[in-house]
């Protein structure tokens, strides 16, 4: 038997008792008589005496255990004198008697303990021993208990989880597909799927109800702190529903999640429209943790001779609370910040509202006391406050000081901690108008159905209706998050049809690419919806990370290389023969 126990079990009540435990050497320390080493797993950390009086060959050989050893320990619980109050098993410590090392370790590159001394590169690089710290344990740890929970849940609301297939044809949720080479079929591939979502659809024509599905997705995109290549979907379809049904079902599992696993009553998860959103957030996923709504300020800012201002279709601000003290230097940067490519905005004003009740503004030249007064009263403003304004075309400039926003909250450490803020974004535009090349690209995905008194002016209507329609699609929300999305799907051929024609398909290609689900739509496909949770996502918002890396065992780095076991690589020139695949391809 390796163990009786392990590191995170024992208590003062087992004192006396004859122990067995195995673990990983944290740290030894040698105190001239006695020798400790802090012996750990999984579960915790227990203190390990050896004793040079009572067994010096022994206490030897303990004080030559490098970091990281692995070794078993017998011995018998004692009471501390020098109690460690921060740790579960701090009152005892175990005074060996026997000790085996089961294996030995190299020195790892960094230091295994909850603030490591590695580099983010090394740490990827050694992703194994970085899994043994107890942060990323916790994460890992966290993660499965939470998978479980899901699926104890839904399985409760007769759920069905059905696995589908990874080597598929393109599914279309707005990325790019990996593909897969095909040995059997010479030149052709599969495409891995960004989702299960044609799969999940054609569960519903087969009578199954309510599915779900913890899966991996997988969507050769730009990598972020929230996105990896290949990540994980609370993936859901239900039959005989409208929105509302997706809603309630899909709030009621977050709920309980967070019941479950962090205690936490959640509240009834608010609605808002996703013009609401824009207009007050600049934002489709709203942070609602802290206030600093937009405000349109076009009544008291134009028409007065600042001609930026005048020229713009929109002048919006925000009032920053408590921040009128902020220096030069600061707004400087605020402005540099908005100027960057990524933001866009051709410039930022300020105004401090200063505790006497005067102002100071970057316009003060072209609007006096009085007029910044009327800014205030717009926007709430009070002594001690900043407001800061930014003009241009109205979607841009919403979105822009969205972003400014949400820089401005974290910067100044105005976001509360241990918060949360849930909230459904509802009724998104059907279509998305994309300028550059003048094509309609479906917002959620070309699957989603407009809303039911939409479907006459999609199929009859002229370009601009096409703008204006909305679907039955929704996001959930939380702390500024997207963590999942989903629609009411079309269940009509010829709206579908009608669907991939408004998004520059040809009939040919839809019948090529989506013959099957449209096939399937003339068999009895009942009215369907549903949703899909990004799982990583969930985790790292659960905990009040912002990037899902350290929620996931073996990442991607943001190259989208596993540096671990290196890949992608080169494969050798016979398996690319037999894929039929052009050899000269790996030379560029
Ligand atoms: P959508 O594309 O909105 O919808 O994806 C659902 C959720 O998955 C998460 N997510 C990601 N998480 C990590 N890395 C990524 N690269 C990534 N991409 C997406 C997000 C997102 O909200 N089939 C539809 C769902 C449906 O309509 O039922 C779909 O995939 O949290």
């Amino acid at each position: 038997m390796f163990r009786t126990h392990n590191n995170g079990q024992l208590r003062l009540a087992d004192a006396g008792k004859s122990v067995t435990l195995s673990g990983w050497v944290q740290i030894g320390r040698d105190f001239g008589g006695l020798t400790f080493v802090d012996l750990r797993d999984r579960y915790g950390i227990t203190q390990i005496v050896f004793d040079q009086d009572d067994n010096a060959e022994l206490a030897d050989r303990a004080r030559k255990l490098g970091r990281e050893f692995v070794i078993q320990v017998k011995g018998i619980v004692r009471e501390r004198t020098n109690k460690n109050p921060n740790r579960a098993t701090g009152n005892i410590e175990i005074i060996a008697s026997e000790m085996t090392i089961l294996n030995k370790a190299k020195t790892p590159p960094f230091t295994i303990e909850d603030d490591t001394d590695g580099g983010d590169e090394l740490r990827m690089q050694y992703r194994y021993l970085d899994l043994r710290r107890r942060p990323l344990q916790d994460n890992i740890i966290f993660r499965s208990k939470l998978a479980l929970a899901v699926r104890a849940y839904l399985g409760r609301k007769d759920f069905v989880e059905v696995e589908t297939p990874f080597l598929i044809k393109s599914t279309p949720e707005g990325a790019r597909d990996f593909v897969v080479p095909s040995r059997l079929n010479e030149g052709q591939f599969y495409a891995l799927p960004q989702s299960p979502q044609t799969f999940k659809q054609l569960l519903m024509v087969a009578g199954y109800d309510r599915y779900f599905q913890i899966v991996k997705c997988f969507r050769d995109e730009d990598l972020r702190a929230d996105r990896q290549p290949e990540f994980t979907q609370i993936d859901c379809e239900m039959a005989f529903v409208e929105q509302e049904d997706v809603l309630n079902t899909f709030e009621g599992l977050t709920r309980h999640l967070f019941l479950e696993m962090k205690g936490i009553n959640l509240p009834d998860f608010p609605r808002m429209q996703y013009d609401d959103a824009i207009r007050l957030y600049g934002s489709d996923k709203p942070d609602l943790r802290f206030g600093m709504e937009l405000v349109e300020l076009n009544d008291v800012a134009q028409n007065q001779g600042f001609k930026v201002f005048d020229a713009a279709e929109l002048v919006v601000g925000i009032r920053v609370p408590g921040k009128a003290g902020l220096t030069r230097k600061q707004l400087d940067k605020l402005t540099d910040w908005v100027k960057r490519p990524q933001i866009g905005a051709k410039g930022l004003v300020y105004v401090k509202c200063n505790e006497d009740g005067t102002y100071k503004s970057s316009v003060d030249k072209f609007f006096d006391q009085e007029k910044l007064a009327a800014w205030a009263a717009a926007t709430g403003a009070q002594s001690g406050d900043l407001m800061l304004v930014i003009s241009g075309e109205d979607e841009k400039s919403r979105i822009q000081m969205g972003n400014l926003r949400l820089h401005v909250a974290g910067e100044f450490d105005m976001i509360p901690a241990d918060t949360f803020k849930p909230l459904w974004v509802v009724d998104f535009p059907l279509l998305e108008w994309d300028e550059d090349s003048e094509r309609f690209h479906a917002m959620h995905h070309p699957f989603t159905s407009p809303k039911k008194e939409e479907v006459e002016r999609m199929l009859n209507g002229d370009h601009e209706t096409m703008k204006a329609l909305k679907a039955d699609a929704y996001d959930l929300v939380i702390n500024g998050a997207e963590i999942g999305g989903g629609s009411v799907r079309i269940y009509d051929r010829a709206l579908q049809e009608k669907n991939f024609q408004l998004l520059g398909f040809t009939p040919e290609e839809a019948e090529e690419q989506f013959g099957f689900l449209m096939g399937a739509f003339e068999y009895g496909a009942p009215p369907h919806a549903g949703i899909a949770f990004g799982f990583d996502r969930l985790c790292a918002v659960m905990n009040g990370q912002a990037s899902i890396r350290d929620f996931i065992a073996f990442p991607k780095n943001n190259q989208g290389r596993d540096v671990m076991i290196d890949a992608p690589a080169r494969v050798d020139e016979e398996q690319l023969k037999e894929l039929s695949l052009a050899l000269n391809l790996q030379e560029k």
